[in-house]
């Protein structure tokens, strides 16, 4: 796997793959990787014909007072673990070489960046759109891939995409949990042995909901009802919204169905962890 940090560097290898006739996947990250992320990388090989891995920690998508200084970072692991999934090429430019100057333009999401993620975290989605966009103009793939986890995110970039005639694939990867359900994540780290417990009732509410919808519930409101009655069972966990949305819009709906996305977002001691499932595929 070679490694680059340079924008004209990773243009240069992907203008060479393209005069190759080659097809390329982009997977970005802002590393500290585990296995859901290293499944990103899994189905961008089977989409293309070389992987560019990103890693950049993206300050434009934290609000003051959030994690970016503390954020884990790990690049040796990250490499090996790349590496040791076939990943092409690593892209990871410092955050001078992103940003040289102050960023000034921002991509605007729109009203459904400041619903659900975007009302806890004012502007995140501006700061995640404006890198994705960066990454897609300095990488050009010809298809993305992101996780389901972070479900308002990736049906934004697929609106972005779309609204902003990008000739990019966008792929969806279900998420990766652990043997108890709970949805990986690099913030995973932040939990102390309590919080990891209670951490499990995010999935925990969500197949409440998946089992209300089995049970015939069509309402969002009793697919809430039901979850809210399982969080209960964790007062530790102080929920800032459940979401139930369309697969596709991201936007509410009167009646649910298979591809309706249920997504909770809660705090447990000083760690936010967000899940959700499409309730036709379940956890
Ligand atoms: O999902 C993430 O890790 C980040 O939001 C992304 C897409 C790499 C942009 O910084």
């Amino acid at each position: 796997m070679d490694e680059v940090t340079m924008i004209a560097e990773v243009r240069g290898i992907r203008d060479g793959w393209r005069r190759a006739g080659l097809e390329v996947a982009l997977v970005p990250t802002m590393g500290y990787l585990h296995e859901g992320h290293l499944r990103l990388v899994d189905e961008a090989k089977r989409r293309a014909d070389r992987v560019i891995a990103s890693i950049f920690v993206n300050p434009l998508q934290f609000r003051p007072g959030e994690d970016l200084d503390r954020y884990p970072r790990d690049l040796p692991r990250d490499r090996a673990l790349l590496e040791s999934r076939g990943a092409d090429l690593l892209f990871a430019p410092a955050t001078r070489e992103m940003y040289p100057a102050p960023a000034m333009v921002r991509v605007d999401p729109g009203a459904l960046g400041t619903v659900y993620e975007g009302a806890v975290r004012p502007g995140h989605f501006a700061g995640v759109l404006t890198v994705v966009g960066k990454l897609f103009n300095q990488t050009g793939p010809d298809v993305a891939v992101f996780g389901q986890k972070d479900i308002q995110q990736v049906t934004l970039v697929t609106r972005m995409v779309r609204e902003l005639d990008w000739p990019i694939e966008i792929v969806v990867v279900p998420t990766v949990r652990e043997p108890d359900g709970l949805a990986l994540s690099s913030r995973n780290v932040y939990l102390g042995p309590e919080d990891r417990r209670d951490a499990v009732g995010l999935s925990e509410a969500l197949g409440a909901a998946r089992s209300a919808w089995q049970a015939g519930g069509r309402r969002p409101a009793e697919l809430e009802t039901a979850m809210r009655e399982r969080l209960a069972g964790r007062p530790r966990l102080a929920v800032d919204y459940i979401a139930i949305v369309g697969g596709e819009s991201g936007e509410p709906l009167d009646e649910v169905d298979e591809r309706t996305i249920v997504a909770v977002a809660a705090r447990v001691g000083p760690t936010r962890l967000i899940d959700n499932i499409t309730l036709g595929r379940g956890l």
